[in-house]
């Protein structure tokens, strides 16, 4: 039965139970900051068990793909250890409970899968006793083949969540696949017993603090290892021996020429590889990108340590992007999100290959240098800071290093690394100690917002309010009055202040009372619910509880909504001029201009960009309509938002929608209609790190000053090159082609002086012993037109000894060259350059018939061609 099947099996099963077979969630877990990756079938559905969301059924099947890596390591080398899987499940939010579970799995596994009952195992967990009544009463499972056992084995939990005792299957191997030990039974780490199926009892909620709690409604969450299951019905002895890894290991195997069972070693690296391009694949389907953090981190050192087993198999070049191709092929039909993002995957994959690659390189070359100099102060070892150093700074793997070192029979400081590591680990403390500081003041505000409330926020409507002073602080102290001059953070009842946040920068803003006035700069919100406004007193006495008039500045706030909007505009065309694995990654906001970074694997075009400018100039022109709205998360998900990760499940969030154009998730002031942003200028694109861009653009009054200066620009060159605006560029046209005939010219004419050079120099000639030496001064610009002078002057000479030298900028270049006979006769150009560098203040060399030499120091030039006629004498005299 390949994959395929029982996948197919498995969810008919319990469709035929009643159960709605859903796709595969992605392997990113929506709104759960408390996991990386989905680890369990259970994950996408864990809101429907606390009953924090209503599903539309309650009876669900699924085959999950997930992904774990705590024992990255074992990967390869045990039968079943992987990172990534498929996990089939079958679940009730509240509905069935162990009664139907249990006698349902059996019925799969006996009579679907034709498992034969009596290879089959079952545990619960301690107390069970209820489970222990329908496996044994109502399934018929012997008394002596249910087994029960602890918390650790029998209890199942994933990050904060639901969570419950549980009841597994294992299947029997038989006895030659058993460690032999008399205490063998089910739960030894042996390969005999196998486990199966686990069936959780969802039945408890755990919090942050790991405090359980029942849930109201019961659940039941299972999950079958279609690998494992794969193996026993395939008959075969490890994972790897199923089809779910044998097509991608043939593949590799004839891509490196290593086919599987050519060799131990070579076999653990075709099995590595299998896994990791799987996990990659999927997760790079799934909009995951390679970089130094969180899930990027995780994605990067899989698809790192793939490359470097791959090594093992001579690949030098990228070659799993390849592999990820036969892992689209084989898995493409479950998981159509693989076939749609071909492209996207084989790209970051080959992208993030080709930068290991680069990597690798730098790092090994440094590593050579360490060797060396390891080598020349006498040093059995590599320096522990330095090879932190190439770990820390250059991602460079230590066991690599260890590995490298070993080859050139050095050891690695260990303890070295390990204390610049703990440097490291201490500057990162004291970096959070400063936070610890800064969270102390969180603490006061606090206890300030309980005093005062929360402050009322009336900027998305109006620009300027009534308000009240509730509180003065002056640097870290709070005060009941501030004078002029002095610099203050003010707490109001009411502002019409926007504080930054979401990249959108904050309002200035003036505070008015009578004779006072206030210039506010920025206003924060440390924490929710408060703005705190910075600025400066410039007139009369503030005092707390004084009604004020607060006034945003609107000509500020105005750039900064058209720009924010246009943000918007330029997220939406990202998406459909590059595609829709564009998210937002970081923005910036102001008045003057707006940034936006977001995920993608190349470089964009310049047609790209043009039509992603034009598309947004359109949104403009259309006059589109701007409405803001509030919803909750998932219905504005529903509508297609876009939105972060960072959304809370269950969240009230505010949607701004401009037209059908663009809809998203956002906190941000905006224009009113999309023409009052007035024009979109896009001025940059950039990589800011891998798999990710930065685009800078200008809007309104920002694109005016754009356009203003480039047109200033334009009169500038137009002046200079003594033309009107329009005929600029015929006129530049004319002098590039003017200019290219002038150089002719000019080279025409130095070859010409080069020529009569070369007759006075020889005039400089004198006859040593029968021998031609001529020794001369030179007007050549450079090294090559010395050397061509060279060549000129033994057209003429023949026979003889020529050295020229040229001083050019403070520098000096010297030629060297002996004919072929007096070489014979044991004349070396090279020794000669060698004994008059020392008088330009320079070195160099050669052959025995030419060299060349430089120097710093153009006063010794005379004295330095002068010598070589006495050093001609004294060789052959
Ligand atoms: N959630 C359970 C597991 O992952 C079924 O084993």
């Amino acid at each position: 039965m390949k994959g395929q099947e029982i996948r197919e099996k498995f969810l008919r099963f319990f469709e035929s139970k009643g159960h709605k077979i859903l796709p595969s969630a992605s392997l990113i877990p929506h709104n759960d900051p408390s996991i990386l990756w989905t680890a369990a079938g259970m994950v996408p559905f864990k809101p429907y068990f606390t009953g924090a969301a209503k599903p539309e059924v309650l009876r669900v099947t699924t085959c999950q793909k997930c992904l774990r890596t705590p024992d990255i390591d074992s990967v390869g080398r045990t039968a079943r250890h992987h990172t990534f899987f498929e996990m089939l499940g079958n679940f009730s939010f509240g509905d069935y409970f162990k009664k139907d579970a249990i006698p349902w799995a059996w019925e799969f596994v006996t009579e679907h899968l034709g498992l034969e009952a009596e290879r089959l195992w079952i545990t619960i967990y301690l107390d069970d006793d209820e489970a222990f009544e329908i496996w044994h009463k109502d399934v018929g499972v012997p008394e002596n083949r249910i087994v029960r056992m602890g918390k650790d084995t029998n209890f199942w939990e994933i990050g904060v969540g639901p969570c419950g005792p549980c009841s597994e299957i294992y299947y029997d191997l038989g006895e030659e696949r058993g460690c032999g030990l008399p205490d063998c039974a089910v739960g030894c780490d042996c390969d005999r017993y196998l486990e199966i199926w686990n069936l959780v009892f969802i039945q408890f909620f755990r919090d942050e603090e790991g405090n359980y709690t029942p849930l109201k409604n019961k659940g039941i969450d299972t999950g079958m290892g279609l690998e494992r299951v794969a193996s026993v019905l395939q008959n075969v002895k490890t994972n790897f021996d199923t089809d779910l890894f044998r097509d991608i290991m043939d593949f590799t195997g004839e891509l490196t020429g290593k086919p599987y069972g050519t060799g131990a070693e070579y076999d653990l690296a075709l099995k590595v590889i299998a896994d990791h391009s799987r996990a990659v694949t999927f997760a790079v389907a799934d909009g995951a990108l390679p970089s130094n953090e969180g899930r990027g981190y995780v994605l990067r050192r899989l698809l790192r340590r793939a490359v470097r087993f791959g090594r093992v198999l001579g690949m030098e070049e990228p070659f799993l992007y390849r592999v990820a191709g036969a892992v689209i092929d084989k898995m493409g039909n479950a998981y159509p999100e693989l076939v749609k993002n071909r492209e996207l995957v084989t790209r970051v994959i080959k992208t993030e290959e080709e930068r290991f690659g680069e990597t690798l390189a730098q790092g090994t070359e440094i590593i050579n240098r360490l060797i060396r100099e390891a080598r020349q102060s006498g040093k059995n070892y590599i320096d522990g800071e330095q090879a932190f150093r190439l770990y820390d700074t250059y991602g460079f793997p230590m066991e690599l290093t260890r590995e490298i070192a070993e080859e050139n029979d050095l050891t690695v400081d260990e303890e070295g690394f390990t204390r610049a590591m703990e440097k490291q680990r201490e500057r990162a403390r004291s970096a959070r100690q400063e936070t610890e500081y800064l969270s102390e003041k969180t603490a006061r505000l606090k206890n300030i917002l309980e005093q005062v409330g929360e402050t009322v926020f009336t900027g998305y409507d109006t620009l300027a309010t009534k308000s009240k002073i509730r509180a003065i602080f002056v640097g870290d102290e709070q005060v009941d009055q501030a004078g002029a001059g002095q610099e203050v953070e003010l707490i109001l009842d009411i502002t019409p202040c926007y504080a930054e946040a979401g990249g959108q920068v904050s309002d200035h803003a003036r505070i008015t009372a009578e004779s006072t006035e206030v210039a506010v700069e920025e206003v924060t919100r440390p924490v929710e619910g408060l703005h705190l406004h910075r600025g400066r007193v410039l007139s009369g006495i503030l005092r707390v509880n004084d009604e004020v008039e607060v006034q945003v500045d609107r000509r500020r706030r105005m750039n900064i909504a058209r720009n924010h909007s246009a943000t918007h505009l330029l997220h939406k065309s990202l998406k459909e001029v590059l595609g829709g694995h564009v998210n937002q990654a970081g923005s910036l906001v102001a008045p003057d201009r707006l940034r936006f970074d977001f995920t993608h694997y190349a470089a964009i075009e310049p047609d790209e960009l043009a039509r992603i400018e034009k598309m947004v100039n359109e949104a403009i022109l259309s006059n589109l309509k701007v409405e803001t709205f509030e919803s909750t998360l998932d219905e504005a998900r529903g509508m297609g938002a876009a939105a972060l990760f960072e959304e809370k499940y269950g969240d009230r969030v505010r949607v701004v929608k401009m037209g059908d154009f663009s809809l998203e998730l956002c906190g941000g002031t905006h224009v009113q209609s999309t023409s009052e942003v007035g024009m979109f200028k896009l001025l940059s694109e950039s990589s800011v790190g891998s798999g990710l861009r930065r685009v800078e653009a200008v809007t309104g009054e920002g694109a005016m000053d754009y356009l203003r200066a480039k047109e200033e620009q334009l009169n500038l060159i137009a002046k200079t090159v003594k033309a009107a605006p329009h005929e600029l560029v015929h006129r530049v046209e004319t002098l590039v082609q003017e200019l290219r005939e002038l150089e002719k010219e000019a080279e025409t004419l130095r070859a010409k002086l080069a020529r009569y050079e070369v007759q006075s120099m020889l005039d400089r000639s004198r006859d040593i012993a029968g021998i031609k030496v001529l020794a001369a001064r030179s007007g050549a610009a450079d090294m090559d037109s010395l050397r061509a002078m060279l060549d000129l002057l033994w057209d003429k000479i023949g026979s003889g000894v020529i050295v020229l030298g040229a001083a050019v900028n403070g520098k000096v270049n010297l030629v060297a060259g002996v004919s072929k006979d007096l070489v014979a006769k044991g004349l070396h150009a090279g020794k000669l350059l060698k004994e008059i560098a020392p008088l330009v203040g320079g070195g160099g060399g050669g052959r025995p018939d030419m060299a060349q030499a430089g120097g710093k120091n153009p006063a010794g030039l005379e004295a330095a061609l002068d010598k070589v006629y006495a050093l001609v004498e004294s060789a052959v005299i």
